[in-house]
């Protein structure tokens, strides 16, 4: 990249969809930087597979608006949830303007699957189950911004309610880097779960950061656990098996055979996500522990066409698609709550601060996401960040300099910690809670913030200490949030 600079318009924390598409939407003359924590592509939006959900047509813009409404189960914003479904067909419009292919039948109209609680087919893909791979690819070849690798931002420069731009981690150097605005796109919370199917930069240090400066944050009880992955394998992020393979026909059984989530919800695998994840725990703890995805109706050659990805990665850790069972379980996938913001992705209470995608909270996804949806939220609002930033360029903004000192980010003995409490946040703050663990669980990162740890830890203790927080507050179970008495 050309020399790096001390100021800047537009720094962009994150190169998901919601960082990328924020960039490819500011005024070209902008002196925009996008920091990357890793490389560009280890973010949740690469390995998304099932697609974008995207009303069909202008008719299906209030059944997409009922059907986000219904799987938020009460906690959305409506007035969120109408932006993203109207824009959400001009914003996947603009994209294929740009040239994007999403996946097409051999008369070349737009195939369209179906996922979990959507109401009729209107899940867009490419490249089969590769659609995150592609969509990225995409945001990147159109980036005109530099991208700076390899950093960790380690702080918010703030100061009076006005963020002037981040400290970071770059090449063994702390130092300050300054910008008239500041957008947060860099994800949730996954590496906070022994179970996850996020990218391992997903680490919920922006959320500690902003708790750090008492930012709000809002909805943090509302995590969501995807019902169908593959966890037995040693890597960190834990093999998603999409849900449009079940939007499909694939089915969940028990070691008999049997499709038990019909004992739970008439819609049986096409139940909401929170449902079938709290269907399969359950059944798992009660009944039988061995649960499987049986895909066996898909024909060979259409499966490979269809589920590359899946194909290829299973047949990688010794399983035969579709003929062979896979064993499954529910795992953490995405968070609804996040940094709180109003529809424009402005950061409450904090001027010069943006934030957008799975960091945000803009109330879109409630109490828990509809399939498919986070994509096209990562769309829309990137868009409405980018246009109040470009409002906004004149705008005057005195210099105000920070010293350039910060503790230890990493400290001797930090990942045993970090271990000990991904198998506190499964165990006790997961996809079924109980107030006396939630209790243990506060109590027990309580006891870990009075530890010296690094910096980055103490972040994810925040981040961590913040939802079980939340989830002790709301006392009566809803959407993701699912909380049993034992009285
Ligand atoms: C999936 O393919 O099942 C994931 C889609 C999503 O998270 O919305």
């Amino acid at each position: 990249m050309s020399a790096l600079k001390q100021h800047y318009d537009v720094l962009i924390i994150g190169t998901g969809v919601a960082g990328l598409n924020t960039a490819n939407h500011l005024d070209d003359d902008l002196d925009v930087l996008v920091i990357s924590k890793d490389y560009a592509w280890e973010c949740n939006t690469f390995y998304a597979q099932g697609g974008v959900a995207v009303a069909v047509d202008e008719d299906d813009i209030p059944s997409h608006i009922e059907d986000t409404l219904n799987a938020g189960a009460g906690l959305c914003d409506k007035e969120a949830v109408e932006i993203l479904c109207h824009e959400g067909r001009d914003a996947i419009a603009d994209f294929m303007r740009s040239g994007f292919e999403f996946d097409r039948d051999a008369s070349g109209n737009l195939l369209y699957t179906k996922e979990a609680a959507h109401s009729r087919n209107r899940i867009l893909h490419a490249g089969g189950d590769a659609t995150g791979r592609y969509i990225h690819l995409h945001l990147m070849n159109q980036l005109k911004f530099p991208i700076l690798y390899n950093t960790q931002v380690s702080d918010l420069l703030i100061e009076d309610g006005v963020c002037y731009g981040v400290r970071v981690f770059h090449h063994n150097e702390i130092f300050n880097i300054y910008a008239k605005h500041v957008v947060i796109a860099s994800g949730g919370v996954g590496s906070l779960y022994e179970y996850h199917t996020n990218a391992r930069t997903i680490s919920a240090d922006m959320q500690g950061i902003c708790l750090s400066h008492g930012i709000a944050l809002r909805d943090m009880e509302m995590m969501q656990f995807h019902p169908t992955v593959f966890v037995q394998s040693n890597a960190v992020r834990k093999q998603l098996l999409s849900e449009s393979l079940r939007g499909e026909g694939a089915k969940v059984v028990d070691s008999k055979g049997k499709r038990f989530l019909f004992d739970y919800d008439a819609r049986g695998e096409l139940s909401p996500r929170n449902i079938v994840s709290q269907a399969i725990f359950d059944y798992q703890k009660r009944v039988d522990k061995k649960i499987f995805l049986d895909v066996s109706h898909f024909e060979d050659e259409f499966f490979m066409k269809r589920f590359p990805s899946i194909y290829f990665n299973m047949k990688g850790m010794g399983y035969n698609l579709p003929k062979d069972l896979i064993p499954i379980s529910p795992a953490f996938h995405y968070a609804m709550g996040g940094i709180k913001c109003d529809l424009m992705g402005r950061v409450d209470g904090m001027a010069c601060l943006y934030v957008v995608g799975e960091s945000a909270n803009t109330r879109v996804h409630g109490a828990n996401r509809l399939a498919s949806n986070s994509l096209l939220e990562g769309f829309v609002f990137s868009r409405r960040v980018a246009h109040d930033i470009c409002e906004k360029r004149d705008d005057d903004k005195p210099a105000v300099l920070f010293d350039e000192c910060e503790p230890s980010l990493i400290k001797r003995g930090d990942k045993e910690l970090k271990n000990r409490l991904r198998n506190l946040m499964w165990d006790n703050v997961g996809i079924i809670r109980e107030k006396e663990n939630l209790e243990k669980a506060r109590q027990s990162v309580e006891d870990m913030l009075e530890l010296p740890t690094g910096k980055l830890l103490r972040l994810r203790l925040l981040s961590s200490r913040e939802i079980i927080k939340s989830a002790l507050k709301r006392e009566k179970s809803l959407g993701a949030h699912y909380l049993i008495r034992r009285d």
